[in-house]
């Protein structure tokens, strides 16, 4: 399938782009979030989306005017200005334990019967990773649709892909409109991300999947029987943005449509709740019990960095996985053989080569040559001139795919010291590297991956986020046929069916389809349940029996950087006993933090509500006290646990508190 194409673009899917609020001088319309009371739908209209659709005689773009006649309806919940969210940018489900005839994939019947929505960049019809052989046909209950637009129709959806559609009305207004050459008008994926998050997510099964020869064999998602349905909410503007309006109005078609759960690899900057466009459809989401799993962010590693932290959406952050990508680089006559990392895509056998040390103005030399940041590749390069080069380096873990655009190879300093007294103590050093090598159970494993945001959140510190970590780096899944992924040479791109990416964006549609699968299993729990059934299971030891730690720091990490721990969905089947919260306490919760009565209307949706109490404590399955200088602090949690075990058991209570904490009592009624 590899062919070059010239391309003028780099994109690095995992980077998280900057936001930019460019809001228009005032004058000409401008869009606006309008949050409707939905109880309040004449009984005319036969859906939310026709009555929306009339009642504003543009979707979502209104004049002063249009403004100020809203205001005087009834159903009228509030209208803000437009905002623009970004995009963040398989072996996992053996990572993860999932096994064909033990634990939760048999238990959950592979997520049949379960339809996942996600809100991405659109999706690729054709791969092999939504093909719907054998699949039984779409639930009755589904009302979503297929819609028509660039290369994209009814035909193009399946028993697999059962609805697509495509939301830019926010965008075209504010933005830019589409034009062939920056994306397609239909929910057909430009830049390959919604693909990579869908066939994430629940990815029928494909054998032979690779990379260029890396990470060789079947992809699958978490869900494979589930159906998919693509909400496409982002389009191509140089760098891939959202509009809120656009997000908002998919949530909602979303949820109309009958989806059980939502995965979002996108946030916008934290806002209060009822300016967040995520928050507000998460809410909507909530009230039809959908479960919502959104990208914690890739800001990390610094605190408050968190995005999407509402505490009625599943936060997740990014680990990476016990699978490597590598070369064996063996000097002169097989006297020494070191492995490195690389994900050079060629299938390359450098043998017997001559190998020189170089230092000096000529590593500054190579590190142009090679478009390298010298402080990035700290300590001494070592070149095999004109065929490729071995690097020094502690930071190999750092390196994606897409640095890999030369036959290079990183040594860690250890090795690189070995391979360095080779090259001085010989006469005539060679060398022989093969390329193409995947590592499989490298530790430790998980760990805490450099770029996910940590927590806590920003306007919502009472709640610990992120709430869980799944795998998010250099996860191989499906990848826009026709768009280029690694440069090679200045102009040109290799082309790939699979390709490997880092991000929060990886991790958010693993836990979306897990909890699809735990859903499917237990249709009764709420999406406070599921969430807790995998905040309480999650594993906080790594494969090398050690406390999951910080790419960044290489120590232990910290329940804001990693939340409960990293998801195991085998354990999150049988939970024993989970923290379920009723939307009244949501509420509650809305109320405590001071919210007005118009911004809980608007994050809520809900024209009636009332304050039962106001408090800060959820009942969440994690705590978080937030101490500033304060010498001592008194403060009182109160869980209640429901059990959701088959039969009865007897659980007693136990409190461990951190070193300079006093647990004053812990009863339990
Ligand atoms: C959809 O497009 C394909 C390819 O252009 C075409 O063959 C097919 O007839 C179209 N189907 C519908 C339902 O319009
Ligand atoms: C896109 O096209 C519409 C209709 O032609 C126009 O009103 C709008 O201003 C355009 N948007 C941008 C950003 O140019
Ligand atoms: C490297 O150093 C040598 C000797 O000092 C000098 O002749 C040469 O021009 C330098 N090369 C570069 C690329 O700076
Ligand atoms: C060094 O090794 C290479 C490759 O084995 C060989 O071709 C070359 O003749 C050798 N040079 C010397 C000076 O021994
Ligand atoms: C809400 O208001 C009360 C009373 O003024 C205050 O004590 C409390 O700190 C406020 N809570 C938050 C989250 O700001
Ligand atoms: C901590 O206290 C200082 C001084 O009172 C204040 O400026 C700062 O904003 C506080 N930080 C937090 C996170 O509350």
């Amino acid at each position: 399938m590899e062919r070059l194409i010239p391309l003028g673009l780099i994109i690095s899917l995992f980077l998280f782009f900057p936001i930019a609020t460019s809001l228009p001088a005032s004058g000409r319309p401008r869009t606006y979030i309008i949050n409707m009371d939905k109880s309040a739908m004449p009984a005319a209209f036969s859906s939310h989306h026709d009555w929306y659709t009339s009642t504003l005689s543009s979707l979502a773009v209104l004049s002063q005017a249009h403004l100020d006649q809203l205001h005087e309806l009834s159903s009228h919940l509030a209208t803000y200005p437009e905002t623009f969210g970004h995009l963040y940018t398989t072996y996992t489900p053996t990572f993860l334990g999932l096994r064909k005839h033990y634990g939760l994939w048999p238990a959950s019947g592979f997520g049949d019967d379960m339809i996942i929505g996600v809100l991405d960049t659109g999706i690729w019809p054709e791969s092999e990773s939504f093909n719907d052989e054998g699949f039984p046909p779409v639930p009755e209950r589904w009302r979503g649709a297929c819609e028509t637009g660039t290369e994209f129709n009814l035909s193009y959806c399946n028993r697999k892909m059962t609805g697509a559609r495509s939301f830019s009305k926010g965008m075209q207004q504010e933005k830019q409109n589409i034009s062939k050459t920056n994306d397609y008008d239909s929910p057909r994926d430009f830049i390959s991300h919604g693909s990579h998050t869908s066939s994430t997510a629940a990815g029928s099964s494909v054998v032979g999947a690779e990379y260029f020869g890396y990470a060789k064999g079947k992809a699958i998602g978490m869900a494979p029987k589930a159906r998919i349905a693509m909400y496409k909410v982002l389009f191509f503007d140089e760098s891939y943005d959202a509009a809120a309006t656009d997000v908002l109005v998919g949530m909602d078609l979303a949820i109309e449509d009958g989806v059980d759960v939502m995965s979002l690899s996108l946030g916008f900057i934290e806002t209060p709740f009822d300016e967040n466009p995520i928050a507000i459809g998460a809410f909507a989401a909530l009230k039809k019990g959908i479960f919502v799993s959104c990208s914690a962010g890739n800001n990390g590693p610094h605190a408050y960095t968190i995005l999407n932290g509402a505490p009625w959406i599943t936060t997740v952050g990014a680990g990476t996985i016990d699978r490597e990508f590598a070369a064996h680089v063996t000097l002169g006559d097989g006297e020494l053989t070191v492995i490195g990392k690389s994900v050079y895509p060629e299938n390359l056998f450098v043998s017997n080569v001559p190998i020189y040390f170089l230092h000096g103005n000529r590593t500054k030399e190579l590190c142009e040559i090679y478009s390298l940041d010298p402080e990035e590749v700290a300590g001494k390069y070592i070149l095999s001139e004109a065929v490729g080069a071995i690097f020094s380096s502690d930071e190999a873990q750092f390196f994606r795919p897409t640095d890999f655009f030369k036959p290079f190879v990183l040594v860690n300093p250890k090795d690189g010291d070995l391979v360095k007294d080779y090259i001085i103590n010989s006469k005539n050093a060679t060398v022989s590297i093969r390329f193409l090598a995947t590592l499989l159970g490298t530790k430790p494993a998980p760990q805490v991956a450099d770029f996910s945001s940590r927590g806590p959140d920003r306007i919502s510190p009472w709640i610990l986020k992120p709430d869980i970590l799944a795998p998010g780096v250099d996860i191989l899944a499906d990848w826009t046929p026709n768009r280029g992924f690694v440069p090679i040479g200045d102009h040109d791109y290799l082309l790939t069916d699979y390709a490997i990416v880092s991000g929060t964006s990886m991790s958010c549609p693993h836990a979306a389809g897990i909890a699809t699968l735990l859903k499917s299993t237990h249709r009764d729990w709420s999406s406070a349940a599921i969430r807790s059934a995998m905040m309480t299971t999650a594993d906080v030891i790594d494969n090398a029996n050690g406390r999951i730690i910080d790419m960044i720091t290489g120590v232990a990490g910290t329940p804001l950087d990693f939340g409960t721990g990293h998801i195991n969905p085998n354990k999150a089947i049988d939970p024993g006993l989970v923290y379920d919260i009723e939307i009244q306490e949501y509420i509650n919760y809305l109320c405590g933090l001071n919210y007005t009565s118009k911004q809980i209307r608007t994050t809520t949706g809900m024209r009636h509500f009332k304050c039962d109490s106001a408090t800060l404590d959820l009942n969440y399955p994690s705590f978080i006290i937030l101490l500033n200088n304060t010498k001592t602090i008194s403060i009182t949690f109160r869980r209640e646990l429901t059990n959701v075990a088959e039969g009865s058991s007897v659980y007693r209570a136990v409190v461990r508190t951190p070193d300079s904490f006093r647990h004053e009592s812990c009863s339990a009624t």
